[in-house]
C-alpha cells in the first residue's frame, strides 16, 4: 500500500461493524479506513456498504483497531507490530493491557470494554491506558468509540466493575424486559401488546433518565403517590429483594471477570 492509512479496523465481524458504521455516520473519511477480515462474503458485503478498502492481509496504519475475539487478540496484535502502527485500541473483552503491551513494543495501546448496545449507537464503554499510551492516545480511544455511544476513562483495575455493571448489564436488562412481558401476559395482555408496553416502557424511563438532571430516585419518587398502585408494586419489588439481587448480580460477574483475566 503507497499510502499509509489512518486507520485500520482488524475484524470486521458485529462489533468492528458496528464502530465503522459509527465512524463513517460522524463523518470519517471512508477512504482513510482499512478493514482486515478473513471471510470473502463478509469482505465484499462491508466493501459494498461502506466504501472502505477491506482486505484479508494486515494493512499499514497509524491506527489500528482490534476487533477480534478474545482468544486470536494477542497473536493479531503481535503480527500488527511489523507494520508499526502509533496507536491501537482493543476492544477484546478480558485481554489485559499487560499482554497487548507486551505483543505490542512502544505502541501506545488503549483497552476498552464496550458493551453491545454499540451495535445501535448507544454503546456504554471504558478505556484505560497502556504504558505508552499518553493523553492524546486516550482522546484519540475516546473520539472512536464515542461514534457508537458514551466513553468514560479509568485505570485498567476498575475494568472488572465496568464489566460486571455496563458490560454485562444489557443481559440485567433483557431478563427485566423478560419478565416484565410474561407478567403483562399473565394479566391477560396479548404477548405483542405485552412486548411493546414493556419495550417501550425500559426505553422511556432510560430515555427520561439520560436527558434530563433529576436522579433515579428522585423521578421513582415523582410517579409513586403515597398509598398508589406503584407503591404497591415496589413494596413487592422490595419485599423480593430486587436491590440486592442486583447488588449480588454485578458483584458476581465483576468477580468472574476478575478469576478470567487472572486465568
Ligand atoms: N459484540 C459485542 O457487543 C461486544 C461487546 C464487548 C466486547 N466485544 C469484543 O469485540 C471483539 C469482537 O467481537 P464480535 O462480537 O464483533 O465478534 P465477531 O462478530 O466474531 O467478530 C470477529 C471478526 O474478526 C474476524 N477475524 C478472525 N480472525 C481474524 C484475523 N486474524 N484478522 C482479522 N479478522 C479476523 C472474524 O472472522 P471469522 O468469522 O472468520 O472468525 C470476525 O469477522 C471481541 O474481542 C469481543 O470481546 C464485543
Amino acid at each position: 500500500m503507497a499510502d499509509r492509512l489512518d486507520l485500520a479496523l482488524v475484524g470486521g465481524g458485529r462489533m468492528g461493524e458496528a464502530l465503522l458504521a459509527g465512524l463513517i455516520d460522524n463523518g470519517t473519511a471512508a477512504g482513510r479506513i482499512g478493514v482486515v477480515e478473513p471471510v470473502t462474503a463478509r469482505q465484499a458485503e462491508l466493501a459494498e456498504k461502506y466504501g472502505v478498502v477491506v482486505s484479508g492481509e494486515l494493512l499499514a496504519a497509524d491506527g489500528v483497531i482490534l476487533a477480534v475475539k478474545p482468544h486470536l487478540t494477542a497473536e493479531v496484535a503481535a503480527a500488527m507490530a511489523v507494520h508499526s502502527p502509533s496507536r491501537v485500541l482493543s476492544v477484546a473483552a478480558g485481554v489485559t493491557l499487560s499482554v497487548l503491551d507486551g505483543a505490542l513494543p512502544g505502541v501506545a495501546v488503549v483497552r476498552a470494554m464496550p458493551n453491545t448496545p454499540a451495535l445501535v449507537g448507544q454503546g456504554a464503554a471504558a478505556i484505560a491506558p497502556g504504558a505508552n499510551a499518553r493523553g492524546a492516545d486516550m482522546d484519540w480511544a475516546e473520539r472512536l468509540l464515542s461514534s457508537v455511544g458514551k466513553v468514560v476513562r479509568l485505570d485498567e483495575e476498575a475494568l472488572d466493575a465496568v464489566t460486571g455493571l455496563s458490560g454485562s448489564g444489557p443481559a440485567y436488562v433483557f431478563l427485566i424486559a423478560e419478565a416484565m412481558i410474561e407478567a403483562g401476559v399473565l394479566q391477560g395482555l396479548a404477548r405483542d401488546v405485552a412486548t411493546t408496553l414493556a419495550v417501550q416502557t425500559l426505553l422511556g424511563a432510560s430515555t427520561l433518565l439520560s436527558v434530563g438532571d433529576r436522579s433515579a430516585a428522585d423521578l421513582r419518587a415523582d410517579v409513586t403517590s403515597p398509598g398508589g398502585t406503584t407503591a404497591a408494586g415496589l413494596r413487592a419489588l422490595e419485599d423480593r429483594g430486587v436491590r440486592a439481587a442486583i447488588l449480588d448480580a454485578v458483584s458476581r460477574a465483576a468477580d468472574r471477570s476478575r478469576e478470567l483475566g487472572a486465568s
